[in-house]
């Protein structure tokens, strides 16, 4: 079973760089920020504080939750353009610092490549805590700067300022926390993107793996 960890900060690449990656390889892509964002949509959509960490972790255990490469639905609602929001942006990492909330989401991730036979996955924790055995874990970086610009762009209603400053209040919280944390893993690639293009930055990767064993 082949499993490819994808760990960074936002505004990395990461999201672009497993997406193509799996492509290649003809595995599925698993977005586990998309779950931590879809938890936090469920709780400000019921009324939860985000900061109750009991109420949130209460709500968890029974929680619909699909996410697919062109979005998600949670509790039969789609939510793809809501978790992507400043509501949520705000409130994800004070969520996915919930013990019980990241135990749930973990199990789901695992349990996600049991059914797919493998996959590459994205987000904090892949390569340190989810999946420490995969066959190759890349941890990519990036200038703020060059994060916020290539967010900022993304989301078209939000101005650059205001990006930069979330990114990095995320970053400071997720790289902090004391379950999980953001941080890369000892045996872990380390690539910076900025000014790589995407096909420079998945060749590199694609070295890591070996001859052969993919092809454009
Ligand atoms: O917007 P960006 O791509 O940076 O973030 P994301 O991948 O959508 O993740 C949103 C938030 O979820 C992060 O800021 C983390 O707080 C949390 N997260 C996490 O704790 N662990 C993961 N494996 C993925 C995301």
């Amino acid at each position: 079973m082949r499993v490819i960890a994808i760990d960074g900060p936002a505004g990395s690449g990461k999201s672009t760089v497993a997406r193509a990656l799996a492509a290649r390889l003809g595995l599925g892509y698993l977005d586990t920020g998309a779950m931590y964002r879809s938890v936090t949509f469920a709780a400000l959509r019921r009324g939860i504080d985000p900061n109750e960490a009991e109420q949130v972790a209460r709500m968890v255990p029974d929680l619909e939750l699909e996410v697919r490469d062109d979005g998600v639905t949670v509790d039969g609602v789609d939510a793809s353009i809501e978790i992507r929001g400043p509501e949520v942006s705000r409130a994800v990492s004070i969520v996915a610092a919930n013990p019980a909330v990241r135990a749930e989401m973990v199990r789901r991730q695992r349990a996600w490549v049991a059914a797919h036979e493998g996959g590459v996955l994205e987000g904090r924790d892949i390569g340190t805590v989810v999946f420490p055995d995969a066959e190759l874990k890349v941890y990519l970086t990036a200038d703020p700067d060059v994060r916020a610009q290539r967010r900022s762009q993304e989301v078209a209603d939000l101005d650059y300022e205001t990006v930069a400053a979330d990114l990095a209040r995320r970053d400071a919280y997720d790289e902090g926390r004391e379950i999980s944390p953001l941080a890369q893993a000892d045996d872990a690639f380390h690539l910076d993107t900025t000014g790589l293009t995407v096909e420079e930055i998945i060749d590199m990767i694609a070295g890591k793996l070996g001859h052969g064993r993919i092809d454009g």
